[in-house]
């Protein structure tokens, strides 16, 4: 007979958790960067009798994408314009974005990097001499005139191991320890009982005690990043655990918000990103500051070779810099025809870089790039100590990943929100309050805010202080709202913990715990997701192809999954978070291919292809692919939207 929890270090889940009702006037779910920027903003716009709550999963000091730190601040405009940024972007992602959301994010995001180096992030200078200063070392900050180190156009260097923490301590400080719930992880949203697509709570449950949280809330934010770990990725086993996102985002951001009717974005983007291989380092200081080329076995620059490719797409060869995916589309063509693996050169970039330099500064450069991965991603720096690997000795092999769902890093798939309530906005674009879903009430930014990617830690900071300021109005303008929730307590209770009940039913049928006829551990049921999705649905197994009829057999075997997650089992709170968290990330996966099917074109190739359609469409796909989940009649409807273009070229 199999025992009912895990001998050790885990918390037990009992039947009968406790029951918290809460009540308040704004609920922020989420605790990375979006919802640290709302936060630190809100209550500056809110009457002082207002009431704020914000709940994470985790704790706020190290949850979110920025958890580990970061090495750079990818968006950071200083001398550029907002018409610029809204067309590196619209040319990253293949034409099709929200330049009123990109614009506005643009113009408001140096303002949270000024904020970042007030409150102690270290951001590197150039000095007087025109020298890189690793640090701030006494030079003027950034809003005083300070000049930072640029990696790249957009892009800045900075110390940032503590970054997340030194935005926490700013987001909680503002809002109030009191105000803040941490380890509350949030499965559903809950629609008003008398308004239909109105919202007016949700429903989680603590990490650490046996206790179910229902929340009833005016207005809402939903800000939980995006999803790891729906394709299989390239890493099994023990190395699983080390992804390129954080293995904590589960989607349960586009989950929540699709299930509650909110209309989708461009779901079917994705973002795989090349990265040092296994350790998922970033290459951006490598290709950027360091000024590094990735070459094929050969030793050929494949992006000199293979330029030619580039004519076939948009925009057909004119482009400063080549859209993401079409970086990768040139990768995988040499891959595929034996020309890997495909190794980035650091010894010829570090000896270009320390030609001129004394012993002293080379010692120093070599630090930089150490540090570069253990500012961020500690683990591809033990996997060069691990195996011998001195960068200024030998290459590093670099490979595009498993995919990603996200929409603020180079992908843009999300949830359709009002723009800014400006003359210049198309009314197609704005409906009411900036950053509000077409959910009455409920709000996203940072990876939920479809069509509109690049907005990197600081951007989506900056988004999160913006819709704080959006909420706010919102709640005054509805203040005689009174939340009714449809459920009572118990039954919802009673939802959360289903896992709980079905585990406690069934355990004792079988010597495993694992394996069981009456049920599936989250962790079976994670494997089957990954195993669908890569092999059907356009993973690295097929080289990122997939066709329709690879879908509809997706499809297949999705449905059949969907309907085992009503046996999901769970013996403790973590697995009970891990069921629920591999719940979002089914709806997460349903949508994203229910998009590639729809969108009969290949617009990202290098990110996927569709080999049924292995073209980018200009005719017929220039435009969003939305979706909307019917809440009331369990129904989807995809659709096109029409693209408008804002900056000119
Ligand atoms: S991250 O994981 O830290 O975000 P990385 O350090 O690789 O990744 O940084 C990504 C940033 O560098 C993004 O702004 C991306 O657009 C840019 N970038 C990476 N590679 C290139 C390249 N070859 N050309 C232009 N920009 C690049």
């Amino acid at each position: 007979m199999a025992l009912p929890n895990k001998p050790t270090g885990e918390l037990p889940a009992t039947l009968d958790p406790a029951i918290e009702e809460l009540e308040t006037d704004v609920l922020i779910v989420g605790g990375g960067m979006a919802a640290c920027g709302t936060a630190y903003e809100i209550k500056k716009w809110a009457s002082d009798d207002t009431k704020i709550l914000l709940c994470d999963k985790a704790a706020l000091e190290r949850s979110g994408a920025v958890a580990q730190g970061l090495s750079a601040i990818n968006t950071y405009l200083g001398e550029n314009t907002s018409d610029d940024y809204v067309r590196m972007i619209r040319n990253d992602l293949m034409g099709i974005v929200r330049e009123d959301l990109i614009f506005d994010c643009g113009r408001h995001v140096d303002r949270s990097v000024f904020l970042f180096e007030e409150w102690g992030l270290p951001i590197w200078k150039t000095d007087d001499q025109g020298k890189s200063q690793d640090g701030s070392k006494g030079l003027s900050p950034l809003k005083d005139g300070g000049k930072p180190v640029r990696s790249g156009r957009w892009q800045i260097m900075i110390n940032g191991e503590s970054y997340k923490r030194i935005v926490a301590e700013a987001g909680k400080a503002a809002l109030g320890a009191d105000n803040i719930i941490e380890r509350c992880f949030i499965v559903k949203l809950l629609l008003d009982a008398n308004e239909p697509n109105r919202i007016a709570g949700a429903v989680g449950f603590s990490v650490r005690e046996n206790k179910v949280y229902v929340i009833k809330s005016n207005a809402m934010l939903v800000a939980c990043g995006g999803a790891v770990n729906v394709f299989r990725p390239r890493a099994t086993g023990e190395g699983m655990g080390r992804c390129w996102y954080p293995v904590w985002n589960a989607g349960s951001t586009y989950t929540l918000c699709q299930e509650a009717g909110a209309e989708m974005t461009m779901m079917e983007n994705r973002f795989v990103p090349a990265r040092f291989k296994d350790g998922y380092g970033p290459v951006g200081a490598w290709f950027l500051l360091f000024k590094a080329k990735a070459t094929n076995t050969l030793g050929e620059n494949y992006m000199q070779t293979n330029a030619e490719m580039l004519k076939q797409y948009p925009p057909y060869g004119l482009a400063k810099v080549p859209a993401s995916c079409l970086r990768n589309h040139l990768m995988l063509k040499e891959m595929k025809e034996g020309r890997g693996p495909i190794f980035m050169d650091t010894p010829t970039a570090l000896s270009t870089l320390s030609a001129n330099m004394t012993p002293k500064e080379v010692k120093h450069l070599i630090a930089e790039a150490w540090e570069d991965f253990l500012d961020m991603s500690v683990g591809q720096a033990g996997i060069w100590a691990g195996m011998n690997i001195e960068p200024e000795k030998v290459g590093s092999e670099i490979m595009p990943t498993e995919p990603y769902l996200l929409g603020s890093h180079s992908g843009c798939c999300g949830i359709w929100v009002s723009g800014p309530e400006e003359d210049w906005v198309p009314d197609a674009y704005k409906w009411g309050y900036k950053g509000m879903t077409t959910v009455k009430g409920l709000f996203t930014a940072g990876d939920g805010t479809g069509a509109s990617g690049h907005k990197f830690s600081s951007g989506s900071h900056a988004e999160g202080r913006m819709v704080a300021k959006s909420m706010i109005k919102f709640f005054n303008d509805n203040k005689d709202f009174k939340p009714a929730i449809k459920q009572s307590s118990k039954e919802l209770a009673d939802i959360v913990y289903k896992p709980v009940k079905t585990f406690m039913d069934h355990y004792e049928k079988t010597t495993a715990v694992d394996l069981n006829p009456e049920y599936i551990k989250p962790n079976g049921f994670q494997k089957r997701l990954m195993k669908i999705t890569d092999e059907y649905g356009a993973g690295v197994s097929t080289y990122y192809v997939t066709s329709g009829a690879m879908l509809k057999r997706a499809f297949e075997l999705l449905d059949m999954l969907r309907e085992d997650s009503e046996k999901m089992a769970a013996g403790d709170l973590h697995e009970l978070l891990r069921a629920w968290e591999n719940y979002h990330r089914l709806g997460t996966v349903e949508s994203h291919l229910r998009h590639i099917l729809f969108r009969e074109e290949s617009r990202y190739p290098g990110f996927y292809y569709r080999s049924d359609f292995d073209k980018v469409d200009e005719d017929n796909w220039k435009c969003f692919v939305n979706s909307k989940f019917d809440p009331e009649k369990g129904e989807w409807s995809v659709f096109k939207k029409d693209y408008i273009q804002i900056i000119p070229d």
